[in-house]
């Protein structure tokens, strides 16, 4: 189990909104992008479009989807999972725990669904 990382304050990260995580932090070699969904709760994946090179967190939340700024491929925050055109790759999911009001980030540790 890899080390929980502290992304924040649950109020630093406003719902609909996402924070990045860069890669000299979560020791993956990638940027991972914590979302505050809709729903409340915050999810984790790849920063990076599995389409082409574009930053999720700078997409748009929908409910708990987020659509890509560049192609508008949109993926389940829960799974990844790629959900239309123009990608078809999920999205690298990360755990992501509330505790006492911080918002922890497991990086490599999948997302229970
Ligand atoms: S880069 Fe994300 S859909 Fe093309």
């Amino acid at each position: 189990m890899s080390e929980a990382i502290k992304v924040g304050t649950v109020d630093e990260i406003d719902e609909g909104t996402a924070k990045v995580v860069p890669s000299e932090e979560t020791g993956t070699g990638e940027d991972i992008a914590v979302f505050h969904a809709e729903d409340g709760n915050f999810y984790a994946l790849n920063d990076e479009c599995t389409h082409e090179t574009a930053s999720l967190a700078e997409g748009w939340i929908e409910g708990v989807e987020v659509e890509c700024p560049m192609h508008s491929a949109r993926f389940s925050l829960k799974t990844g999972e790629a959900l239309c055109m123009p990608a078809f790759i999920a999205a690298r999911t990360h755990k992501v725990e509330v505790k006492d009001g911080e918002v922890l980030l497991f990086p490599n540790v999948n997302a229970e669904v």
